[in-house]
């Protein structure tokens, strides 16, 4: 019987400092000794959003306790480790370089394999934790800072079908939120209040929903939301109908960019019985769920989602992603910096900014 790898991660890209202990298993899949997340949603409800300093600040005070607690909740030492896997991008550079540093010196200090790991290629792989899924796969990825369709061709081989040109759809439901004074994080409470409401009483655009492929763009739905607010006034119900419409919205565009996607899929990689897995924080949503559920269905393709508690950030996913980067070698050097930018397709047009053709 071949050892079965151990790793800790460590995750503070963004608002959660996480860490855990992650074992590989018999079944291909993993144990997970420990999952580890302190939430900062506390310190940034106030300024309905993240604010960088602030969550950097919360990482330093936080980050030796949550290492602390995955290693005793795991019941396992440093020793009984096989390697460290941090987050070092994408992300917010003050944030990332705590978790990074404190992982790399962890590693160097026990003597131990470190692996710098692609906060995308965390969620790219999250549903592996779970369930075995033989690679290519077609990943939606949507959270609070990426929306895209992804080839995933294996660990480190990703090809990018399509992506957003402007607004991340955690950042859409994030704003629709703030428009509405629903509360924080927004992605959750659009999704609670829009179940109070009329899912047709606001028409709502569908951007660029007819052209540019896969692509995605949410920029005018928001501005489109923060018109119709105006009409509101302190109306509660209106507020929820516009929620409503707003998921609404969000479902139809997914319907139809993922159909187009899945269509792509097949034909690069002559793969008929498409596997589609959606990650991410905004893949916790569950009318999203129903509708590409629905989706998969009439495409004759399996759907597959991670559990709730691996869609939002996480250090359970980065310990997997380094086990598998670290099972094949792929090892960094400690001097590795952080990077706020860090595309899993290095090849893919970069798709923001004035003068882009579509
Ligand atoms: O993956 P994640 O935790 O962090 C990033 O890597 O960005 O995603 C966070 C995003 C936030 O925008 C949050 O509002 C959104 O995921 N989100 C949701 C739901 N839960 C979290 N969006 C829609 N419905 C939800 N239930
Ligand atoms: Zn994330």
């Amino acid at each position: 019987m071949t050892k079965k790898i151990i790793f800790l991660g460590i995750e503070t890209s963004c608002d959660e400092t996480a860490a855990a202990v992650i074992k590989e298993n018999e079944k291909g899949t993993a144990d997970i000794l420990s999952n580890v997340i302190s939430s900062q949603i506390s310190e940034h409800k106030k300024f309905g959003g993240v604010v960088p300093e602030l969550a950097a600040r919360a990482h330093l005070e936080n980050i030796e306790y949550v290492i602390n607690s995955a290693l005793d909740e795991s019941k396992l030492s440093l020793d009984d480790i096989d390697g460290i896997a941090a987050t070092a991008g994408p992300g917010l550079i003050v944030c990332l370089t705590i978790g990074l540093n404190i992982g790399k010196s962890i590693a160097a200090f026990s003597n131990k394999p470190f692996i710098a790991v692609n906060h995308l290629e965390g969620h790219a792989l999250s549903p592996g934790l779970e369930t075995k899924i033989e690679f290519p796969y077609l990943l939606l990825l949507i959270s609070g800072g990426h929306t895209q369709f992804l080839i995933v061709k294996g660990i480190n081989q990703y090809e990018q079908l399509g992506t957003t040109i402007d607004d991340a759809l955690g950042e859409a439901f994030d704003k629709t939120a703030k428009i509405l004074n629903l509360g924080y994080p927004g992605g959750p409470s659009v999704e609670k209040f829009s179940k109070l409401g009329d899912k047709t009483f606001f028409k709502l655009p569908e951007p660029i929903i007819n052209r540019a492929g896969c692509n995605l763009s949410f920029a005018g739905l928001k501005t489109a939301v923060l018109r119709e607010s105006k009409k509101i006034n302190n109306n509660e119900q209106m507020k929820y109908d516009l929620a409503a419409s707003f998921q609404n919205t969000i479902n139809n565009i997914l319907y139809k960019k993922t159909k187009i996607a899945i269509e792509m899929f097949k034909k690069k990689t002559q793969v008929q019985k498409v596997k589609l897995i959606v990650a991410g924080g905004v893949a916790a949503n569950k009318t999203i769920r129903k509708t590409l559920t629905k989706l998969s269905k009439e495409m004759k393709c399996e759907a597959i989602y991670p559990d709730i508690r691996f869609c939002g950030d996480n250090a359970a996913m980065i310990a997997w992603a380094g086990i598998k980067r670290y099972k094949i070698k792929l090892l960094d050097k400690i001097n590795i910096e952080a990077r706020s930018r860090w595309p899993l397709d290095k090849n893919a047009p970069y798709m923001k900014g004035p003068g882009l053709k579509l």
